[in-house]
């Protein structure tokens, strides 16, 4: 059989990492494909730069328009990223009729619902693998491999810019700014870091694991989502001292009334696996009700970890761009016109547990007024931690973590407790979450 043809957007880290997998485990993918995979052409608007990659392999021209619309071209390798051209590029191949590989979570969250529908009003495959947690399976396994389950819920660390700020913050007990300006240099947080430390970037691969686990449309406009900038470096070490790792956990968690989507700094028990995921790794567990929990560990990042992903998603559709596109794997797991209208519930409604930490004046009194508040709302105490006053010191810190609550009761209590005249700075309040 001819081998299939492929058009690739964007010679970039990741699409490079494309050229040199495909390329160096030809043999192997052929094996596995049934038929060869041929990059034949690439687009970059620096031709030079893209020659250095590809040599004389691939023909190069600098319109990514070219490609999609390219008769000779049956899938389309989206690798540029963001939601400009490579939103216009992807529509374009679709529209063509070519089946459409992308890494580009960004262009999915926000954009998902009307490629996916595009896709399958022409019978063509969209195919995102790469577009959470890089080379990790996870779309696979929450599509196909736990497609037996009802899934309850899935939180996993799917920024690994932020997981390594959070790693040295804990290791060296540095600020985050210091920290920060060290992922810069070593190449791991983007000239504007906005996207990671703010959540967004998680945020946008949650929102696509969330409509796979559930069979909901993606909803990122929907999703509650905080990041690190706020995080200091004291929480990190109460937190330690009460047994638990602080994290940037997307989690999304089917409700009878909704599904709860959100991505923040979470309070993580030491003794779970993820809590021991350190460094620019990625990982997300899935809790499934006829498998129980499983975990997925591994690079979310890099050229070939991510090529991993695009490559696989190129041998599934390759081996499948001959089938009745009615038998393929839906795009979001559920059949398109099965998809569930379980709303997202407002972050009010969300039921977590609670870590505060309350700058106190060290006096009489001080912790009935704080406990009484919280039993009015009818938040229970899980633990307690009150920092032993230096010498002469009038203030101290008290650290509570709650049971689980519902975040709209904290919320009102946090009003009140920040109005008490012993609580002398603003509280901070972390998620915590057991993930049992
Ligand atoms: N910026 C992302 C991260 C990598 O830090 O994990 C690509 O998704």
């Amino acid at each position: 059989m001819k081998p299939i043809q492929i058009g690739l957007l964007g010679l970039g880290t990741v699409g490079s990492g494309v050229f040199h997998v495909l390329t160096r485990n030809q043999a192997e993918i052929q094996r596995r494909a049934g038929r060869g995979i041929a990059l034949t052409v690439a687009a970059r608007r620096d031709l030079a730069a893209a020659r250095a990659i590809v040599g004389d392999a691939v023909r190069l021209v600098t319109d990514p328009m070219a490609v999609a619309r390219d008769p000779a071209i049956e899938i389309v390798v989206e690798c540029i990223g963001g939601t400009g051209i490579a939103r216009d590029a992807v529509m374009a191949a679709i529209d063509s009729g070519k089946h459409v590989v992308t890494a580009n979570k960004a262009l999915l969250a926000l954009h998902g619902n009307e490629i996916f529908a595009a896709a399958h009003a022409k019978g063509v495959m969209v195919a995102f693998e790469a577009a959470v947690a890089g080379g990790i399976p996870i779309i696979k396994a929450l599509r196909e491999g736990l497609t037996a389950n009802r899934i309850e819920w899935v939180a996993g660390i799917v920024n690994g810019t932020t997981n390594f700020i959070l790693t040295e913050m804990r290791e060296k007990g540095l600020p985050f700014a210091t920290v920060l300006a060290e992922a810069q240099r070593l190449g791991y947080a983007e000239a504007d870091p906005a996207f990671d430390i703010d959540g967004i970037d998680a945020g946008h691969k949650t929102a696509i694991m969330s409509a796979i686990a559930f069979g909901v449309p993606v909803q990122f406009d929907r999703a509650h989502v905080e990041g690190i900038r706020q995080l200091e470096a004291i929480d990190i070490r109460y937190a330690e001292k009460l047994g638990y790792r602080i994290k940037l956990l997307g989690i999304t968690r089917r409700r009878p009334d909704g599904i709860e989507l959100r991505v923040h700094p979470t309070l993580v028990p030491m003794k779970r696996l993820i809590a021991s995921v350190e460094g620019a790794m990625n990982a997300v567990l899935v809790q499934g009700d006829a498998v129980g929990t499983t975990l997925y560990y591994g690079k979310g990042a890099g050229a070939e970890p991510t090529a991993s992903a695009v490559v696989a998603d190129l041998v599934d559709v390759t081996r499948l761009a001959t089938a009745d596109p009615d038998h393929r794997v839906p795009h979001l797991a559920f059949q398109p016109g099965a998809l569930s209208d379980l709303p997202v519930l407002p972050i009010a409604e969300a039921r977590t547990a609670f870590y505060l930490r309350l700058a106190v004046a060290d006096e009489a009194g001080v912790l009935a007024a704080i406990t009484g508040v919280l039993a009015q709302h009818g938040i229970s105490i899980d633990g307690m931690l009150q920092r032993e006053s230096a010498e002469g010191e009038r203030q101290t810190d008290i650290v509570i973590l709650t049971h689980v609550t519902r975040e709209g009761a904290m919320r009102a209590a946090m009003t009140e407790l920040q109005a008490l005249p012993t609580v002398v700075a603003p509280i901070v309040s972390l998620r915590k979450e057991e993930l049992a």
